[in-house]
């Protein structure tokens, strides 16, 4: 799978494991974000990096980091056609698949640990969309979105 991968400073460290961890189960990664842990970089710009490309076509899937995850998926929320979850651990993730059909995780990476994020990211990679009367949840978010963005 494609999968679009960035963050912010904060994030950095913990996004080189994830992205090293795909890489090795033969994921294509999109990377952007920031350069190094120790010279800043918004949260706002990662955020804004992975939600275009999902958008745009250029991957399937989003991974989002920033210190603590908010603020990076309060980005991604805001673009329609995005759902991001913020998940601190794996039954969180996995619901983000089943329930919401959420196409970007987002992770804090001062919150979880690096076994625990790899733990997160296969299992928001390994579950599918139940469908059923979650779909129509689904729908609804997404007439939301008409609404609430229409030109
Ligand atoms: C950066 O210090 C921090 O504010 C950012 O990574 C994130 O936690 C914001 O939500």
């Amino acid at each position: 799978m494609i999968i679009s991968i960035a963050s912010d400073h904060a994030g950095y460290p913990l996004r080189r494991s994830v992205c090293d961890y795909l890489t090795k189960q033969g994921h294509t990664i999109v990377e952007g974000g920031a350069t190094s842990a120790e010279v800043p970089y918004s949260y706002v710009l990662a955020g804004q990096k992975v939600s275009k490309d999902i958008l745009e076509g250029n991957a399937e899937r989003g991974i989002v980091i920033c210190g603590t995850g908010i603020g990076i998926s309060m980005v991604a929320n805001k673009f329609p056609g995005i759902r991001c979850a913020l998940c601190t651990n794996e039954y969180m993730a996995r619901m983000s698949r089943q329930h919401n059909d959420a196409n970007v995780l987002s992770m804090g990476a001062r919150v979880v640990g690096s076994s625990l994020a790899l733990g997160i990211v296969d299992a928001f990679m390994s579950e599918g969309f139940d469908g059923g009367r979650h779909q129509t949840r689904v729908n609804d978010i997404k007439e939301q979105e008409k609404d609430l963005f229409k030109s």
